[in-house]
This record gives C-alpha cells, sequence and structure tokens, in this order.
C-alpha cells in the first residue's frame, strides 16, 4: 500500500511539472526567423497576440509579454529623456507583400533587399520584432534615415533594452550574418532579460547565439 502511495504522489508530482512546463513554455521566445528560415507552421497558435496603438492611432498587433516589457523599457527611457514608440510589430504575410510592394515603389528593388524581408520569412511574422519610432517635439517621426542619423538616442535604447529582454536585431558590422543592414529601430524580444544580456554582451546576432549561421 505503500508503496502504491509513494507511486501516485510521484506520478502527481510529475504531471504537475509537465505541465507547468508547458504553461511556461518559453522555448518560443527563441523562434529564428530569417532570409533561411521561414516562419514555423501554426505559428499563431503559439502565441497571444493583443493590440496597442501607434502614435498616429492606428492598432498595433504584438505578442502580450513583449507588449508588457516594451512598456517598462519606455517608461525607463522617459526617464532619461527618450521617448519612443511602438510602430510596426506583428506584421501578416499579406501585411509583408504590401510594405514589400510600397518599398520597392519608392525606393528600388535593391533597397528592398537590404531592408525588407521577402514575405514568410520576415521577422515581424512573429510578433516578438518591435520597430519603434521616435518622438522629436512631440512629434512621431518613423524615417529610417533619420532613425539611423540620431545616434545619441538610439544608443541609449540599445544599453537599456536587455534589462527588459530586448536585443539588437540587425547589428551595424553584422550585415554578413544577418542579411540585413544596420536597423537601430528593430528590437527583438527573446523572452528574458538573462538571455538578452548574454546576446548583448557577447556581441552576438541571434544567429550566433543559436549557432545557426548557415
Ligand atoms: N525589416 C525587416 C528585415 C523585415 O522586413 O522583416
Ligand atoms: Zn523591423
Amino acid at each position: 500500500m505503500k508503496k502504491i502511495v509513494v507511486f501516485i504522489m510521484c506520478f502527481i508530482t510529475f504531471a504537475l511539472a509537465a505541465c507547468g512546463s508547458a504553461v511556461n513554455d518559453d522555448s518560443k521566445y527563441l523562434v529564428l526567423v530569417n532570409k533561411t528560415h521561414q516562419l514555423p507552421a501554426n505559428w499563431e497558435a503559439k502565441i497571444t497576440l493583443v493590440v496597442d496603438k501607434d502614435p498616429w492611432g492606428d492598432d498595433v498587433i504584438i505578442e502580450e509579454e513583449t507588449l508588457e516589457q516594451f512598456k517598462k523599457l519606455q517608461e525607463a527611457l522617459l526617464k532619461e529623456g527618450v521617448d519612443i514608440r511602438l510602430d510596426s510589430v506583428y506584421r501578416s504575410v499579406d501585411d509583408q507583400i504590401n510594405l514589400w510592394n510600397y518599398f520597392k515603389e519608392q525606393y528600388g528593388e535593391d533597397y528592398c533587399k537590404q531592408y525588407v524581408a521577402v514575405p514568410g520569412y520576415s521577422e515581424h511574422h512573429t510578433g516578438l520584432a518591435v520597430d519603434v519610432c521616435m518622438m522629436i517635439d512631440g512629434e512621431p517621426d518613423n524615417d529610417n534615415d533619420h532613425m539611423i542619423a540620431n545616434r545619441d538616442l538610439f544608443a541609449k535604447v540599445h544599453a537599456l533594452m536587455p534589462e527588459y529582454g530586448f536585443i539588437l536585431r540587425y547589428h551595424e558590422d553584422k550585415e554578413d550574418v544577418t542579411g540585413y543592414s544596420y536597423e537601430p529601430w528593430h528590437l527583438r524580444y527573446v523572452g528574458s532579460p538573462s538571455v538578452a544580456k548574454e546576446i548583448t554582451e557577447k556581441g552576438l546576432t541571434l544567429e550566433e547565439y543559436l549557432g545557426e549561421t548557415d
């Protein structure tokens, strides 16, 4: 009898641990989507998307923990005099097709290849990639050239963001690894400050951290 009770208790403990790890499965936050890694099938079933607003009053869709952490980052940055807002976060494959067409028309195909992912291969499909814009004199500015030129502002953003679980995704000197030019505005939530700090302190791209440099 005693053996049966011990067995049942062990079984219950094991089952609870298994449930707990399923609920707290954070591996999704390290998903890799890039020029050679397509968005995993059924991705939307693994995440919870919520809605927020951009500074123009339009809806922005974002993964829920990413939003929670982004709000904390925003608050911390405001104390340093830096005001950043959500610009573009989750994008469906159709959204990415429209974006690709818009950028191709405006700037040409070469620019597109440097800055815009092929639909199905954009990290924005994950809901974990955040394009920010900056508020300058109370007005939102999401012009890529203006943001690249605003080194002081983005130095502050990049210094603080690992504390909240975000990394810089497209580094200035790692275009050969990521396949994209420097994008100071594109932050990526990786699920925990400790992982974000490790990646940042070692100066790695997500590809290098995951050993997926192809
Ligand atoms: N700007 C990034 C690369 C994207 O379009 O996903
Ligand atoms: Zn982006």
